[in-house]
């Protein structure tokens, strides 16, 4: 993919996240110049460096970083990695006070610098973080938001591709509401193709997702990122696929629907938090949320989520 012209995507930490996005940003051409900023010098050299080094292999998109935070000047998106991350057995809420603090102190000083670009959240627990973000500088509604749970939906649709043998990217299905424990699968509208989930069979003519599925394939997606975190430390390289892909549909204005985290008004009566729900992404941020035909049960889900998402805002607001 060639980069959209003269586009400036700046990443905030160049920890196994920040590192991978800006490498999956890279490969996929998502800006014309990734730059990469952190406050550890050494860190951050070495990692432009070794993404610098393999240019000749990816399209037109430049590398530079550094220390200097004067580097992310006139950005058009900025994304947000830097904070503490999970350890094993933590969950993101458990992180909200520590990085809260890094961020307000972040914020003003990106905003400056960067005064038009959109500021999407990845840090955890980044639909916390999103509010905090917005109570600390003053953007139109939409200008930031968090990556949510475009990660989840990807796990979910990858773990049900598999399940029926397809191309995830021919899998419809949706994770809503916290970035975190107490997401959720919309079932109700999950399609296979054209074919709604609960009617997909195997060539045998076997339903393949009984409910008794569903609810193994929930758990492993609220659980993915736990094993992964046990097995090697942090998650990355999905993260940065998934913060590259929002990126794009900001550059390019794509109006793309995209389950992203932005501070909610009335939706389905929740107001006052961030969480996952049906997104056009464009040049502005998140454009307008789309009020999807979820089911009473799901309904439930979300304000479950809300109410979660309210509690953990409160201890660190
Ligand atoms: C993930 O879900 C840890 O939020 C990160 O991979």
């Amino acid at each position: 993919m060639s980069p959209v012209r003269n586009t400036k995507l700046s990443i905030i930490g160049a920890g196994s996240v920040g590192s991978s996005l800006a490498f999956a940003a890279l490969i996929r051409g998502s800006a014309r110049e990734v730059v990469l900023y952190d406050l550890n010098a050494s860190r951050v050299d070495a990692e432009v460096l070794d993404l610098a080094h393999g240019r000749q292999f990816v399209g037109a998109s430049r590398i530079t970083g550094g220390a200097d935070i004067e580097l992310v000047a006139d950005s058009d998106v900025v994304v947000i990695t830097a904070g503490a991350k999970q350890k094993p057995g933590q969950t993101r809420l458990d992180l909200a006070a520590t990085n809260a603090r890094i961020l307000e102190d972040l914020m003003p000083r990106l905003v400056e610098l960067a005064p038009h670009a959109v500021f999407v959240l990845v840090t955890n627990p980044c639909d916390v973080l999103t509010v905090v973000a917005e109570r600390a500088v003053d953007l139109p509604a939409g200008r930031i938001f968090s990556s949510g749970t475009v990660l989840d939906s990807a796990r979910l649709r990858w773990l049900l591709a598999e399940a029926a043998d397809v191309a995830p990217q021919s899998v419809h299905a949706l994770i809503m509401g916290e970035h975190g424990d107490s997401e959720f699968p919309i079932w109700s509208d999950a399609t296979i193709g054209q074919t709604p989930l609960r009617d997909w069979t195997d060539e045998s003519g076997t339903r393949l997702f009984p409910r008794e599925r569903l609810e193994s394939l929930t758990s492993d997606v609220v659980h993915a990122a736990y094993k992964i975190i046990e097995g090697k430390g942090a998650t990355n390289y999905a993260i940065g696929l998934s913060g590259a892909r929002i990126v794009e549909a900001v550059l390019q204005n794509e109006r793309a629907i995209l389950p992203v985290s932005s501070l909610l008004t009335d939706y389905r009566g929740i107001s006052g938090v961030a969480l996952s729900v049906p997104s056009i992404v464009g040049s502005q941020g998140v454009i307008r949320t789309l009020d999807v035909p979820i089911d009473e049960v799901e309904v439930d889900l979300l304000h479950r989520s809300a109410e979660e998402l309210r509690a953990s805002l409160a201890h660190v607001l």
